[in-house]
């Protein structure tokens, strides 16, 4: 994900962990937006997830992270927005896959699912990996059409 900035959100139960990929982030020398929670008070996850998509939405500069207890809430309200294909991912072969195969351009995560460590090594995995394209894109396609009305 070459030149990729990175937008990132949370909620209170996903404060901590938000605030070391944030740390990773500028390690690697991303550009990264944060949109808070900024501390760990109890914070509705459903505007946090919508200022996310919908920067990213059409945006192929942006990418996102979300991160809430479980990942769940945020990639419901994220996959609202047209264009966003949010992922829930807590290993390391499925960041992989979810960016090969689904283009997905939100990683969710889960900081009362996984420690730390899994979360940033999922993090790296999913910024380093890259859509197959091919056949996939056919499929993305479908889920595009879907949005537009054009899928019965
Ligand atoms: C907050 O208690 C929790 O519900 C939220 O972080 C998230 O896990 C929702 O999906």
């Amino acid at each position: 994900m070459e030149n990729t900035k990175i937008i990132i959100g949370s909620d209170h139960a996903g404060f901590t962990l938000k605030e070391k990929v944030i740390s990773l982030l500028k390690e690697l020398k991303i550009e990264v937006e944060d949109v808070g929670a900024y501390s760990a008070d109890s914070v509705n996850y459903g505007p946090i997830a919508k200022r996310v998509a919908e920067k990213v939405a059409g945006n192929d500069d942006w990418k996102g992270v979300l991160i809430c207890g479980t990942g769940i809430g945020m990639s419901i309200m994220a996959n609202k927005v047209k264009g966003i294909r949010a992922a829930v991912v807590h290993d390391t072969f499925s960041a992989k896959a979810t960016r090969a195969h689904n283009d997905s351009n939100i990683l969710c995560m889960g900081e009362r699912v996984i420690g730390s460590g899994l979360a940033l090594e999922i993090t790296k995995e999913w910024l380093a990996a890259s859509f197959d394209a091919g056949k996939h894109a056919q499929r993305i396609q479908f889920i595009l059409d879907y949005e537009l009305g054009k899928q019965q």
